[in-house]
């Protein structure tokens, strides 16, 4: 049984790309593993938040989780912020990890100019506090989009480093990315990825979103002039881009796809990824709204820190005894 560990932002509305990159992969693990599924909430404070929003998104997140298909009585399902050991040995690994090599993390470099003058400090130190969600746990697989893995390659640094200087006390974790759908990109640039964030409405398609809505957005999905499906993602990013999307929910391969719509253009397959989009969220929606405001998201919730911490603190009491923080 390996110890799984995952985590999402409660940053904003969740969007196909963390569905089909992540969420659902979050599933195959839970029969198995010792899995740990986390709302990574002190993650999210990295750019300005609004308390209100962040409070309504941490506990829609949780119930999106749950909608998804993952059980509370198979995997440990919590609240970062409820969890003090993460920022605890966040503050750890900070302490091993160089200014430079987080100056290099393209994701900071991306958000850090969105900020402006103000660039707040924690944008910089996100990816120590990553790895310490990671390690806390003794994690040996982590489920995450294609994103993510430049920050899970210096989490593994970070973790062999602590190794080496305090002696052998984390597993090295690796990457988990998913066979289709580690990186789906936005509909309307189709070179840039679908992000929470992103403003342009049409870019993005919510897990939430209406039927209708998400027939529209499809329908508008940038794509070149030439009307082939066919995957090419250099020449024809558009196209390839809802292929991609097709292919993750179907499991069928790029050839399969040209050959079904050969001769058929555009128009055909758009409509029918839109149909396949609907019915694959219209279950996840339903149960979501059964259980936004079900008392037991909060027990699930409370029930699930507790789990996490009685884990966490196992391994925070050996990092600080390893480090000399410890007096007894
Ligand atoms: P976040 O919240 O940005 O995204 C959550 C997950 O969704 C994946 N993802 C995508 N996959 C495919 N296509 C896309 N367009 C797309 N956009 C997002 C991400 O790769 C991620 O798996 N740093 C993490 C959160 C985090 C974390 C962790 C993850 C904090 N601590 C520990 C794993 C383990 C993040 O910002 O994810």
């Amino acid at each position: 049984m390996s110890v799984i560990f995952s985590g999402i932002q409660p940053s904003g509305e969740l969007t196909l790309g963390n569905y089909l990159g992540a969420l659902r992969n979050f599933l195959d693990y839970q029969d198995t593993d010792e899995c740990y599924y986390c709302i990574v909430n002190q993650h999210a404070i990295t750019v300005p938040q609004d308390p209100k929003e962040l409070f309504h998104n941490t506990r829609s997140l949780a119930a999106i989780y749950l909608a998804a298909g993952l059980n509370p009585d198979k995997v440990t399902l919590f609240v970062q912020s409820e969890v003090p050991q993460h920022v605890q040995l966040g503050w750890i690994m900070q302490s091993i990890s160089y200014v430079g090599e987080l100056e290099r993390m393209t994701q900071y470099k991306d958000k850090a100019q969105k900020q402006g003058e103000s660039i707040p400090t924690a944008l910089l130190t996100y990816p120590p506090l990553m790895a310490a969600d990671i390690l806390l746990y003794g994690t040996n697989y982590v489920p995450v989009g294609d994103d993510q893995k430049q920050h899970m390659e210096l989490t593994r640094d970070l973790a062999e480093r602590f190794n080496r200087r305090f002696g052998e006390t984390f597993v090295v974790p690796e990457i988990k990315v998913s066979e289709g759908g580690a990186r789906i990109m936005s509909l309307q640039e189709p070179t840039k990825k679908m992000s929470k964030s992103d403003d342009n409405q049409n870019a993005t398609i919510r897990l939430l979103d209406t039927p209708d809505q998400i027939v529209k957005k499809l329908k508008r999905a940038q794509t070149d002039s030439d009307n082939a499906v066919r995957f090419d993602k250099e020449n024809k990013p558009g196209i390839s881009n809802l292929m991609g999307i097709y292919r993750a929910i179907t499991k069928d391969s790029y050839e399969a796809i040209e050959e079904m719509y050969a001769g058929k253009g555009y128009g055909a397959f758009k409509s029918d990824i839109a149909d396949l989009v609907v019915s694959t969220l219209e279950p996840l929606q339903q149960r979501y709204n059964e259980l936004i405001n079900s008392p037991e998201l909060d027990k699930i919730l409370d029930e699930g820190a507790v789990k996490a911490q009685a884990k966490a603190s196992v391994m925070y009491d050996k990092v600080i005894h390893a480090m000399g923080l410890c007096r007894k």
